[in-house]
Formats: C-alpha cells, structure tokens, sequence
C-alpha cells in the first residue's frame, strides 16, 4: 500500500470511531430519553387525584431531592476522571449550593403544606438506599448516565410538580421556574461529558451502563405512585 493509501485508511478509520463514539452516545441518549417518555406517560391526571395524593407526590419528592441531589451530583464528581466531566459537574455543584436549591425545594414544600412526613420518609426508602448503594460504588460512566437522566427527567416533571402545588393553593413557584428550564447547552456539555468519561473507561455492558437508570426509574415510581400502599 502506499503512504497516501495508509493514509486515507487512517483516516478513514479515526472517521468510523469518532461515528461509533457518537453512535454508542446517541444510543444512551436515546435510552435515556424513553425512560423519561416512559416516566412522564405514567403520571395520573392531576384533576383526578385527591388533595392527599397530590400532597404525597410533592413530599416524597421533597423528601428524595432535598437532601440527595447534591450528594449523588457530588458522588458523580468524586467518581469522574475526564476534566471535561469534572467542570460540567462543578459547574451544577457550584449553582446549586450558591443557589441554595435545597432551601427552595423545602420552601416549595411549604407552600404547598407537602413536608415529608414520617410516611413519606418511609414509602421511598428501600428504593432510595438503592440508589445511594449504587452511587457509593463510584463507578463513573453509570454515574453520569444516571445523572444525565434525573436531570433530564426533573427538567420536564417541572409543569407537573408546579400544575400540583398550583392544585394545593401554592403560589411559591421558584423551584419548577428555575428547574423547569429547557437548557439545550447544558444537556450537551452533560453529553459530552459522557463521551469523555466513556472514552478513559472499557465498555460497558447494557445491564451495567444502566443499572442506575433502573434503581432511580424505580425510586421515581415510588414518588409518583406510592408504590408503598397499593
Ligand atoms: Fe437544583
């Protein structure tokens, strides 16, 4: 072969593995984006639920993101290697703790007379302790693939979640205003994170690059349908 022909199958070749890195983070994507289609199918008719229902919604979801969002956001950053994901994760810590989103979430509660009460503390916490299991494992491109889907998934239940407080007599809409935001950039920076992170570690099988979709899907249930009492 000559040093002109090496060339073009070079080249050719760093081609067809930019494609599959694309491919494979299209892939997740798209497997990402029905578990939220799936998630958001699942919810019941504001209308048709009762006063009880539509406060147990709002607390238990309280009671998941209060006080674990920034520890998983954080679990995801001790786990990462690329600095690519490293700022994109920083970036979300930093606006969250400057923000104080905790503290909005527990107002958003207030409002909307929904703070978790033992009850809800309990209807989701086998669920819940999955989850922290799972992340306590460190292992990074899960991580950041779950991440990616709760991020995703908050970004689009922000209609319901305020479509409930509303429902409940709550005009303190902060938390689903700031949350309810479609940030296309930030959805990319958060996949080209991914690509990075996939790009230091080998590949992963299917079952394990999503078992934290999965374990969080399940927690989501619980929130959404208190899985706990039917
Ligand atoms: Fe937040």
């Amino acid at each position: 072969m000559t040093t002109e022909a090496v060339g073009v199958v070079r080249a050719t070749e760093a081609v067809g593995v930019m494609r599959s890195k694309e491919s494979k983070i299209a892939s997740i994507q798209g497997h990402i984006d029905r578990a939220i289609d799936d998630l958001l199918a699942s919810l019941r008719n504001p209308a048709h639920l009762s006063a009880e229902e539509r406060r147990g919604i709002i607390a238990r979801y309280t009671a998941v993101l209060e006080g674990n969002f920034i520890y998983w956001m954080t679990g995801a950053y001790i786990a990462v290697k690329s600095d690519a994901a490293r700022a994109k994760i920083m970036d979300n810590l930093r606006e969250e703790v400057r923000d104080c989103h905790p503290g909005m979430m527990r107002r958003f509660a207030i409002a909307a007379e929904a703070i978790p009460t033992d009850a809800d503390a309990r209807a989701i916490h086998r669920n819940l302790m999955n989850v922290r299991l799972f992340i306590g494992r460190l292992s990074a491109v899960p991580i950041v693939v779950t991440m990616a889907f709760f991020e995703g998934f908050i970004q689009r239940f922000m209609s319901y979640l305020a479509d409930l407080a509303q429902r409940q007599g709550s005009a303190e809409m902060e938390y689903t205003d700031v949350h309810g935001v479609c940030d296309v950039t930030h959805t990319q920076e958060l996949f080209r994170a991914l690509e990075a992170e996939t790009a230091l570690a080998p590949p992963l099988p299917e079952r394990e690059m999503f078992e934290g979709v999965e374990l969080l899907r399940t927690l989501i249930q619980s929130i959404v349908v208190n899985t706990n009492v039917q």
